[in-house]
């Protein structure tokens, strides 16, 4: 009888820059739902983040003030566990393993590699290349069955389940789970402010095409004013935006914000402009993200606490990765050692 896996939750977030509200919609708020209901795992993946080039002392800072984000935004020690990826050996041990088990043809078609990489691909980390293994073992070192995330991970986590799926079968074993991605709600592709055919990221270079959970209230505001729109009035249903992508953009931000569906904003605002729906997201998103602002500083005002919570949560993380990896090591045919 094929092994029954355990419902497990396990996510993460590059703290490669500070994170943004596409990262907050698309994931961490996201998280947040899904604690309690079910064993939640959430990491900041600095080793993840290293694949291109970091600043050390803004690699640190960065990390720890996504920690203040995450404990802002409400994940609690006590219900999640809450920890830094390169703190817990098994990520990078076990993701040189699933990287002996991985194609490289798989891995030649991952599209974020190629967007990243660009024409320079020769000159890119080697860690870039192989990313995708590593983040397969973030999920796979805790058997996790259900990974949260944005659509733009879906391809990463497609990954890890053929990474699985071969690695079960070239060893006649049902080890790993085939962990699902759960991409869920209005706003599983926030793009950017300036442009709405590309997603809103930490990495472009305009800070205007995006909104950091960082901004205050005049920040957020004067960037949802100044957000590219058009001209037309906002259409009674979704149907009416498939040509807006920038319209459909804040209009699926607004949705997501106040937990309605895009078409029943839309019956509410239909016949209005940018006049009026621009001020009212800036409203909802400074009444939303403004507490949350707040709490992030009061934590990166004692860093040594965030770093506690750091370690403890990665103590729990090791005592479950641990076992797990000592198994998969144990399944390919190495001597038992002395973990
Ligand atoms: P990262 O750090 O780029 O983004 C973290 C999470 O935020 C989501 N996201 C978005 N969602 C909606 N709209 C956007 N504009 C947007 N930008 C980012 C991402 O989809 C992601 O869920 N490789 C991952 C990190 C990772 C990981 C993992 C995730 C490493 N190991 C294991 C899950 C499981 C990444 O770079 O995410």
């Amino acid at each position: 009888m094929a092994r029954v896996h355990t419902p497990r939750i396990f996510s993460g977030i590059q703290p490669s820059g500070g994170l943004t509200l596409g990262n907050y919609l698309g994931a961490l708020r996201r998280f947040v739902e899904k604690q309690g209901q079910i064993e939640t795992i959430y990491c900041l993946v600095d080793l993840h983040a290293i694949t291109v080039w970091q600043e050390p002392e803004r690699l640190r800072h960065q990390t720890r003030e996504a920690a203040a984000a995450f404990l802002a935004a409400g994940i609690d020690p006590a219900q999640s566990v809450l920890f830094v990826q390169s703190h817990v050996p098994a990520h990078a041990e076990l993701g040189w393993m699933l990287s002996c088990v991985a194609r490289v043809g798989w891995m030649n078609r991952m599209t974020q590699f190629k967007d990243k990489a660009g024409k320079n691909a020769e000159a890119v980390s080697l860690g870039l290349y192989a990313y995708p293994a590593l983040m397969a073992a973030d999920i796979l070192a805790y058997r996790a069955t259900h990974v949260p995330v944005g659509e733009d991970q879906k391809q990463h986590v497609e990954l890890t389940r053929d990474i699985a799926a071969k690695f079960n079968h070239d060893y006649g074993t049902d080890f790993f789970p085939s962990p699902e991605p759960v991409i869920e709600g209005a706003a599983t592709r926030v793009m950017s402010l300036r442009d709405g055919t590309k997603k809103m990221s930490k990495s472009d270079p305009s800070d205007a095409s995006r909104i950091n959970l960082t901004d205050d209230a005049d920040a957020i505001a004067q960037k949802i004013r100044k957000a590219r729109t058009d001209a037309d009035p906002l259409p009674g249903s979704m149907e009416g935006l498939k040509d807006r992508p920038e319209a459909r953009n804040l209009v699926n931000i607004y949705a997501a914000l106040s937990g309605e569906t895009p078409d029943a904003l839309l019956a509410r605002f239909e016949g209005q402009g940018f006049g009026t729906f621009k001020p009212a997201l800036a409203d909802l998103a400074v009444s939303v993200l403004e507490p949350i602002t707040r709490r992030m500083n009061e934590l990166m005002g004692d860093p040594a606490e965030i770093d506690r919570i750091l370690l403890a949560g990665a103590e729990k993380a090791d005592a479950i990765a641990s076992p797990i990896v000592a198994e998969a090591r144990e399944i390919m045919g190495m001597i038992r050692g002395p973990r």
